[in-house]
């Protein structure tokens, strides 16, 4: 029991130590507090905003039976992990006159976080 508790706070502090790594989990928690309100992760299922599920190397503006904005639809950009960090900083930044009301996340962690989530949607 004793070693138990020593190997538990073991990973416990090494988590906290490599908190530079991206981890889906808080990815996913910062995702349900910042775009679950606007989009869903089920395929075909648009809400405010189109579907994110397989949104990671996705064409931008794809998504059927989505109404996006003319910006997003011909900003001919691919959502790889490259494309959505700027994006998700400041999306009218990377696409002027995007229809998504969303001010951007500026901590680079949780981006890291929430596009490690991102990828686990497909
Ligand atoms: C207030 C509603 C709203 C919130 C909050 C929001 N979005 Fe959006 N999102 C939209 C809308 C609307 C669009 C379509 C934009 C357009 O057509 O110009 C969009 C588009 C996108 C796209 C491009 C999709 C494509 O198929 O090209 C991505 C990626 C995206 N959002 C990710 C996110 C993430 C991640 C968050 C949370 C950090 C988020 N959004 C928060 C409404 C929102």
């Amino acid at each position: 029991m004793k070693y138990f508790l020593i190997i538990a706070v073991a990973i416990t502090s090494f988590n906290t130590m490599s908190a530079q790594a991206q981890d889906a989990t808080a990815g996913e928690t910062v995702f349900k507090r910042q775009c679950a309100i606007c989009h869903a992760v089920v395929q075909g299922k648009n809400m405010i905003g189109p579907s994110l599920f397989g949104i990671v190397g996705r064409k931008a503006g794809t998504v059927p039976n989505f109404r996006y904005s003319a910006a997003n639809r011909d900003s001919g950009i691919t959502w790889d992990t490259a494309q959505l960090d700027p994006y998700l900083t400041n999306p009218k930044a990377v696409i002027p006159g995007t229809i998504m009301a969303y001010v951007g996340q500026k901590d680079a962690q949780q981006r890291a976080d929430l596009i490690a989530y991102l990828e686990t949607l497909k």
